[in-house]
This record gives C-alpha cells, structure tokens and sequence, in this order.
C-alpha cells in the first residue's frame, strides 16, 4: 500500500498537460469512481486497525494534493489562448473610445493641486449667492457699480438674489463657519452680465485663495503666488505685482508672470508687454474680518483670486474663449493626451 501511494504520488507530479481534455482524462483516470486513488481507498477500508493509523495521513494527503494539482492544471488551461486558424493575430484591436478632460477642468485641477501640496483645503459655495456674500460682508460700498445690472445676473428682488460674479463670495461663507487659522482654495464658476466676445464670456472659473493667521503679511502673499508660478508655468518663472484696487482688500495688486516677447504670438497675447495678467489679490480688508466675526487686531490675511479661463487659453493656444464652451467634440478630443 505505502509503495503504490508513492508511485501514484511520482506519477501526479510528473504529469504535465495544457490540454483540458487530457486534464480532465487524467482527474477521471486518478480520482473517478474506478480512478486509481478511490481503488486505494477502498483497500483502505479493508486493513487492520494498527496499518489504517500509519496509512491514513499520507493517503488523505495523496487524495488533496491529487485534487489541487488538477485544479491548476485546469486554470491554467483556461487563462491558456489557444491558437487555431480562426486567431488573426494581425488583427487590429476593438476600438475603444476614451472621453478626454475638459481643459478648464485640466487648468483647475492643477492649480488645486498645488495649493493643497502647501495645505490648503477645498472648500465650495453657491453659485446662486445673496447680496450679503456676493458685496456687502465683502466692503463693496452701496453705490458701487460693480452691484450694476450690467454686470450682474439678477435672480430675485428683496430679498436680493443674484448669479455670484466671483467665487470672493465662498471667502465669506468659510469664515462664517471657520476659526482661524484658515487656509482654503475655492474653484467654481462665476457669472457677468458682459458681452460674449472671443476674449470674454458670460460665465467663467475662479479658484479663490484665502490665508488667515496671526502675523501674516504681504510678502507672505508673495511668497506663495511666486511659488504657485513656479510650479504652475515652470522654475524660472518670473511674477509681477501691479498696485489694483478691490473693495476687500487692502492694500490690492495684481500679478503677472512674463510669458516673453519673442514673435508676433508673444506680442498679440500680452498687447505688446511680454506679461500675462493672471489674478487679483491683496490683503483681506479689516472691515471684511470684522463683517465676519474675525477680530482684525489679533488676525490678518491674504486673499487671492485666480482667473481659470485666461490661463487655459494661454496655456493650450486657444484663440477663442467661446470655444470653450461649444462642446465641438473635434476640440475637446484634442485634450485626450492631458490628464
Ligand atoms: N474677486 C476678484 C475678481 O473677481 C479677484 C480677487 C480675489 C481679488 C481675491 C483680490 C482678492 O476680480
């Protein structure tokens, strides 16, 4: 008996076949009703008490390892191609047709992306905003024109609703519900009521940042937009601050990056000056802390907002904003590469 559970044991291991015919073959010819392991177990029965306890073990295992050994065989078998004359391995594959990024969304998630390497967070508000988020919590003055219909989307009269015409307004929705200190990035879409021309639209994207914390200073401010135009626009970049004017902040710049004036491209896309306009920023106005419950004397902070649509255009040479928004799949497939 010892003897014959050790043949059938070289034989299981010698045997190799990818055939699942022959596979099966040989599970009938070792483990079916007459196969020769069931033969074995039969004989088992008939020994006496003293040989059924040294035999037992090794005859359970014989049986296992039987069945393990088919089962791969036949996995392998299966995962196995076989090529017969109908496989035209010339053949090109099925065609798969893959969506590809929208380059506002491409811009965007970059720009997200190294902001939260530096520990921002992401937060969102309405595009639908009242008069209080959208101006006044912002120090925008009662009579100031940027309130005018000609710019603004209203909803609703009184109380007043309106399409939110920057993403400034999430600036004020984070303070309300957060103690500095406050480090967030808010993207989303904004809407004006301006003509639709090849350079401006009626709606567009923003990613707002907002920095709050004791001691924070205005070369703070610089310090992160040089490094966010580093990374976004390449090492050696150089930035720009141009003194502006916002109602929310104080004092307000505006920053350009030096895109270069080498041909006529250059000249055409920075109007002759070799730099590219990129956002508003500035220091948050005391009266924006103290209109949301931050006590200026103790905090200060930076604000920044960042047009999406100027720095896409520029980046992937777009000539025109509104074929931004077209959805021609011949445009948008061109993004396909992009990630
Ligand atoms: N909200 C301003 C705009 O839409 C941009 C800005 C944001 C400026 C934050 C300063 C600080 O033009």
């Amino acid at each position: 008996m010892k003897e014959r559970i050790e043949s059938l044991k070289l034989e299981l291991e010698n045997f190799r076949s990818e055939k699942a015919a022959d596979i099966e073959a040989f599970r009938v010819e070792m483990l079916g009703k007459k196969g020769k392991i069931t033969a074995l177990f039969n004989d088992f029965r008939a020994l006496d008490g003293e040989l059924k306890r040294t035999l037992g073990k090794p005859l359970n295992e014989l049986k296992t390892f039987a069945q393990q050994k088919v089962n791969e065989l036949k996995d392998a078998a299966e995962s196995n191609i076989e090529l017969g004359p109908k496989q035209d391995l010339s053949r090109p594959a099925n065609f798969q047709s893959l969506g590809s990024r929208h380059p506002v969304n491409l811009v965007k998630n970059e720009i997200v992306g190294i902001f939260k390497r530096i520990g921002f967070n992401v937060s969102e508000g309405p595009e639908i905003e009242d008069d209080w988020h959208n101006f006044s919590a912002l120090n925008f003055p009662e009579e100031h024109p940027a309130r005018d219909m000609q710019d603004t989307f209203f909803v609703a009269k009184d109380p007043d609703w309106a399409l939110r015409t920057h993403t400034s307004s999430v600036q004020v929705r984070v303070m309300e519900n957060e103690k500095p200190p406050i480090r967030t990035i808010s993207p989303g879409r904004v809407f004006r009521n301006e003509a639709i021309s090849a350079r401006s639209h009626c709606f567009f994207h923003q990613i707002e940042g907002l920095y709050i914390d004791k001691g924070v200073s205005f070369s703070d401010l610089k310090q992160t937009l040089l490094f966010f135009a580093q990374e976004f626009f390449g090492p050696d970049t150089k930035i720009r601050l141009r003194p502006s004017y916002f109602p929310f902040t104080e004092p307000s710049a505006e920053m350009d990056v030096y895109w270069g004036l080498e041909n006529e491209r250059d000249y055409r896309m920075t109007k002759g000056t070799g730099w590219l306009e990129v956002l508003g920023c500035g220091m948050v106005d005391p009266n924006v802390l103290k209109n949301n419950g931050i006590d200026p004397e103790v905090y200060s902070g930076f604000a920044f907002g960042i047009g999406v649509e100027r720095i896409a255009l520029h980046r992937y040479q777009i000539p025109d904003i509104r074929m931004l928004f077209e959805n021609d799949l011949r445009f948008l497939e061109q993004f396909k590469a992009a990630y």
